[in-house]
């Protein structure tokens, strides 16, 4: 394919044969690498969308499922609500054609549709666990090798998703059998009552087009949250000095997640999965990297490989 880059690195060469990639500024993004690698993972943190950024848009012949996609809440007239709001929201997503503005209306009317229809057919804690044993859901290679690597080197990440916290909490657990102590979510929450069923939702709701909004959430101490800010974290000063940032997502949206943020370097690689031809060169434009095709998270490991050596 359209591939403009074998610089990007030597051991590269293999993993071209199977994922491809187009940076659109070479030089620029060398100097990204170089600046970041000087400044040392003590200044770098990764900040990744979840659905289709870490999971696999294919999983054999089928359409890997999102954190909202998975669920089935019990009540097969709800699901099937939710699942005609996603025939109809979904296409309008990722359309090249729609404006933002009319996109985060959309999006929002989207959401507050799903949210609500959880709430109103009464999703129980339960459903959580079996919807996720059932799924079709996967990461991409590379993510637990990722994960560890930055483990080991103390850099944090934060998985910043619009989809549901509980639900990505839940994967984590059940696909990749260990916790990660560098690893935080930041994504809709939900509140329980003490009957087991759903109430309501934590903060305001992160849609795909709001994440800007959210960026700063991150940043919050743990304790106190007013959104769904979990797991093990840097405090905030921490999390404000690590001035690189390597972000991931599969969405233009995704971009937005390092608002807020009074970053030095920001390496942004996008994992464009559909409608390629229509949205290379928005990608090409807005990410320094394009995995293609539902690449394999190995070159994201080459590359932070790199920043940290
Ligand atoms: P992300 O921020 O992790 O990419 O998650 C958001 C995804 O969730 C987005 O691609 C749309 C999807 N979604 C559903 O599949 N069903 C729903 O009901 C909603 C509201 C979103």
């Amino acid at each position: 394919c359209c591939n403009k880059n074998s610089s990007y690195t030597s051991s590269r060469v293999e993993m071209e044969k199977a994922d491809s990639f187009v940076v659109d500024d070479q030089e620029l993004l060398d100097k990204k690498i170089s600046s970041i690698r000087n400044a040392g993972p003590a200044k770098l943190q990764v900040i990744a969308d979840f659905d289709a950024t870490l999971t696999r848009y294919w999983i054999n012949g089928r359409r890997g499922q999102s954190s909202h996609g998975l669920l089935q809440q019990g009540n097969p007239e709800f699901d099937v609500k939710r699942h005609k709001l996603h025939e109809y929201y979904h296409p309008l997503e990722f359309s090249p054609t729609i404006s933002i503005e009319e996109k985060t209306k959309l999006m929002e009317e989207w959401w507050e549709k799903s949210h609500g229809l959880l709430i109103e057919g009464g999703l129980i804690y339960s459903a959580i666990k079996e919807s996720v044993s059932n799924a079709t859901i996967a990461f991409r290679e590379g993510v637990v090798e990722l994960f560890e690597y930055l483990e080991e080197r103390d850099v944090p990440v934060l998985i910043f998703s619009a989809g549901l916290a509980d639900i990505i909490e839940e994967v984590l657990k059940q696909k990749l059998h260990r916790s990660f102590k560098n690893v935080r979510i930041v994504s809709n929450r939900m509140v329980f009552d003490n009957d087991g069923h759903l109430v309501s939702f934590k903060g305001k709701t992160i849609h795909v087009l709001n994440k800007n909004e959210h960026a700063l959430d991150m940043a919050a101490p743990i304790h106190d949250q007013s959104g769904g800010i979990d797991g093990p974290t840097d405090d905030t000063a921490s999390v404000e000095q690590r001035t690189n940032v390597l972000l991931l997502g599969d969405h233009i949206g995704d971009l937005g997640m390092s608002d807020g943020l009074n970053y030095e370097n920001r390496i942004a690689v996008g994992f464009l999965n559909d409608n390629i031809e229509k949205s290379i060169s928005g990608y090409q434009k807005s990410f320094d990297i394009v995995y293609l095709n539902d690449a394999s998270m190995l070159g994201v490991v080459d590359l932070v490989s790199q920043l940290c050596s």
